[in-house]
């Protein structure tokens, strides 16, 4: 298949995901473009013909595709378009999300071709899988991304998608979120750089210091974003998350990859 242009999309409030796409994507001969869902604001639909391909990534939340990703993934329709499916997670697990993104991009009129389950840092607990993902991760990454290019060079010969086998059980794990305030200190200037990047608008558009738990989806973006650190979750909640998280994965994991 000569592919007119591979596009690399993602849902990434902290950038993980973001970086696993462009370095699978980057691999992968033929045009680019990127299409980043995280902002918020209003997208229009966007269409994909057969003679291109995407690679898509979201973070795992829960073991689940974050519910604003599935929602923005629904905007995306594709004509037997070949797709990449990536989920990034913490170290901890994945468990559905990888199948609930195979479905979700199947009902969009796309054909998953290859998937990656990809460890990267924790983005609530940050002294889990630190760094990552690191120089070995890229490699395994960039070695995927070259394969997947050659096998969309076999389709040419043989245009047959089989059903991509990835882990996963239905019915999905039920997930709520996660019960974890986010505090603004007095160091807050009220520069309005989270209240622009909260992918949910659940910052009040006039006071930063104001939010709507209730929209809020805990994803980390306007700590990461603060130029002052006034955004925090109290040091000891997240000490004693954790704790809880390196005793039920305290080995490191490895990517891994489904083609
Ligand atoms: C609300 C929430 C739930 C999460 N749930 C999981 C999980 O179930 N398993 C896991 O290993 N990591 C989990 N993580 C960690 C993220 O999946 C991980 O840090 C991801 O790479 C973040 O991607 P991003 O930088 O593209 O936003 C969770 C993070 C958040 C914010």
């Amino acid at each position: 298949m000569n592919l007119k242009q591979i596009t690399g999309i993602y849902f990434s409030p902290t950038g993980n995901t973001k970086t696993a796409v462009e370095t699978i994507t980057g691999q992968i001969p033929g045009g680019k473009e990127y299409l980043d869902l995280t902002d918020p604001g209003k997208r229009p639909d966007y269409h994909f013909m057969e003679n291109e391909a995407v690679v898509v990534g979201v973070p795992v939340y829960g073991g689940r595709v974050p519910a604003t990703a599935a929602e923005r993934l629904r905007k995306l329709h594709g004509r037997k378009t070949a797709a990449v499916l990536v989920a990034t997670y913490g170290n901890r697990a994945y468990e559905d999300a990888l199948l609930e993104l195979k479905l979700i991009m199947q009902k969009q009129g796309f054909c998953p071709v290859a998937a990656a389950a990809v460890p990267a840092e924790h983005n609530i607990v940050r002294s889990i899988a630190t760094g990552r993902p690191d120089k070995a991760d890229r490699k395994k990454m960039k070695q995927f991304g070259r394969e997947v290019g050659k096998r969309f060079w076999e389709l040419a010969s043989n245009y047959r998608i089989g059903d991509l086998q990835v882990p996963g059980k239905r019915p999905f794990r039920k997930f709520h979120g996660v019960s974890l305030k986010i505090k603004v200190g007095s160091s807050c200037r009220n520069c309005g750089t989270c209240i622009r990047m909260c992918p949910v608008q659940a910052i009040s558009r006039t006071d930063a210091r104001v939010m709507d738990t209730e929209r809020c989806i805990t994803c980390m973006r306007c700590m990461k974003v603060c130029p002052t650190g006034a955004r925090k979750i109290n040091t000891m909640v997240l000490l004693a998350v954790g704790h809880k998280l390196k005793k039920v994965c305290p080995e490191r994991k490895e990517p891994e990859f489904f083609i």
